[in-house]
């Protein structure tokens, strides 16, 4: 029986001077022992959970809580659970979609600790999508730690419990993260999703219950206890409760992970957590990756949560937050999209296999100066298409910036299929790269930086400079676009 000490006073966590409220995410330098953890309140939740509350007080706490999943639509963990929890079997499992992970390894253990408690699992599995995700490391030295100090194995802190968890990893694969591929995966079959009739919480791994909860869903679990519901209530929106941890990229000065309560604005995240835009001026935020859709200037001032990210018809899903300006061509950034999707696109559903295709030559067509209004049209039934019919939520999903898209930026679109001009500059195509001499100040960085070496020095010098203005040879120019995102005087234009 462990005869270890549980704290439980350590104050709330508090709102960073940006507005962060780090629940989730841990700097991965900090010292991720079990004794120094333990000493900040690691697993006591787990032992008020097992000593004070019945597996059906914790299910209808974590349902109050309004937790919602972190790696999916946001269905309600609460529920979720009790599912699982009504469903009787001899056997049920726990598995944690852990993806590309989160350093919080222990508090992902004690959330799967908690939830094996409430629905009577007895195993579990924290599935990795590759083996070579950073955090690995860290979760095997902290599986071992747990076993070694009675939070794992048959007897867990002397309460007759039983937990064994083990990690499996997938081999890059999008579509395997799908919690129906998934189970299918770890059956050793082919991963391929499935109907979910019945949920996976009836009839999931080996045709056993099994609880499906994203890595920072089940790391938040822990807190959920430690301070109270009321306290989680009170963090968040009105239906979104808690915090988001967002990869925050692209053209903000400060990239990184970051974490903030439901309701932040995108403002507040991109210039005052971003530090505002590195380069030019913003013009979209695409959320979600590949599943996900674009927030435009209109939407900046919106408390960003679930309910917002529908109406726009976007998931939230890996929650990365990519921040683009004016360089960025909206078609070439969805046909990368459709390209990665058609890429990962398991092919057991047509929608999907054929949908994903025609999408990225409808659209590439249009990045090639090809393009017609019809084209646009296209795109758009087949897009509806696909998300009605798609069997899971890849193909589903696949269309969302597309969809998202298409009104919002429906200029650019038609410049594109109509004028044959891509302002961005990305369409390779349809763009003269030029430099204006008059606002050239002659730096140079142009051509220090250009590939091809197609930029030279004129004789001409402006009026106001000291040194000749730039000029592109069109012939050698590969139109990659180097010149005019690292012109920091807006000098190179596209003709
Ligand atoms: C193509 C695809 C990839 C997915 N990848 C992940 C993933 O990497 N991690 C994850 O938690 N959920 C992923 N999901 C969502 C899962 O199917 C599932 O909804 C989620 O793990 C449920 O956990 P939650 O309720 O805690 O959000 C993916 C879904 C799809 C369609």
């Amino acid at each position: 029986m462990s005869q270890e000490t549980f704290v439980y006073d350590i104050p709330q966590p508090t709102l960073t001077d940006d507005l962060q409220l780090h629940l989730t995410l841990r700097d991965p330098e900090v010292d991720e022992s079990i004794d120094a953890l333990m000493a900040h309140g690691q697993y006591a939740a787990l032992r008020r959970v097992i000593d004070d509350l019945a597996p059906a007080d914790v299910v209808e706490q974590m349902k109050q809580s309004g937790l919602r999943g972190r790696g999916g639509a946001g269905f309600s963990t609460g529920e979720k659970w009790e599912v699982c929890y009504n469903t009787n079997a001899d056997q049920k499992y726990i598995i944690c979609n852990a993806g590309e992970g989160l350093h919080v390894a222990h508090a992902v253990l004690e959330g799967m600790l908690i939830a094996a408690y409430a629905v009577g699992a007895t195993r579990g599995i924290i599935f990795y999508r590759s083996e070579s995700a950073e955090s690995v490391p860290r979760m095997r030295k902290a599986i071992e730690e747990a076993r070694q100090h009675g939070f794992l194995g048959r007897d867990i802190m002397g309460r007759g419990i039983e937990f064994e968890v083990e990690l499996r990893f997938g081999m890059g694969s999008f579509v395997c993260g799908e919690e129906t591929a998934l189970i299918r995966f770890l059956q050793g079959d082919r991963c391929e999703p499935q109907i979910k009739q019945p949920f996976p919480a009836v009839r999931g791994l080996f045709s056993k219950p099994t609880l499906i909860n994203n890595i920072e869903t089940f790391a938040t679990v822990p807190l959920i206890f430690y301070y109270g519901v009321e306290w989680f209530q009170s963090i968040g929106t009105e239906t979104s409760k808690g915090t988001k941890v967002l990869s925050l990229s692209g053209q903000v000065k400060k990239e990184g992970l970051i974490e903030v309560p439901f309701g932040t604005t995108l403002r507040h995240i991109i210039f005052t957590i971003g530090k505002g835009m590195k380069n030019g001026k913003f013009k979209a935020a695409v959320i979600g990756g590949a599943t996900g859709g674009v927030l435009t200037e209109a939407d900046l001032d919106k408390p960003l949560d679930y309910e917002m990210l529908d109406s726009i018809g976007a998931v939230l899903a890996s929650g990365s937050l990519q921040v683009l300006n004016e360089n960025s061509c909206i078609p070439t950034l969805v046909k990368n999209n459709i390209l990665f999707a058609a890429e990962e696109s398991c092919g057991k559903c047509t929608p999907c296999r054929i949908g994903t295709k025609r999408l990225s030559e409808v659209v590439t067509k249009i990045t090639d100066g090809n393009g017609t209004l019809d084209d646009l049209q296209e795109m758009r039934n087949l897009a509806q298409v696909m998300q009605d019919t798609s069997l899971c939520a890849l193909g589903r999903t696949a269309p969302n910036l597309l969809l998202t898209t298409i009104d919002t930026f429906w200029d650019e679109y038609v410049e594109h299929v109509n004028a044959k001009r891509c302002d961005a500059g990305q369409c390779k195509t349809m763009v003269t790269f030029a430099i204006n001499r008059d606002t050239c100040i002659g730096c140079g960085l142009c051509a220090r930086n250009c590939p091809a070496e197609a930029i030279s020095r004129t004789d001409y010098i402006a009026p106001g400079h000291k040194l000749a203005s730039m000029l592109i040879d069109t012939e050698k120019c590969v139109k990659c676009g180097t010149c005019k995102s690292n012109c920091k005087f807006g000098a190179i234009f596209v003709q």
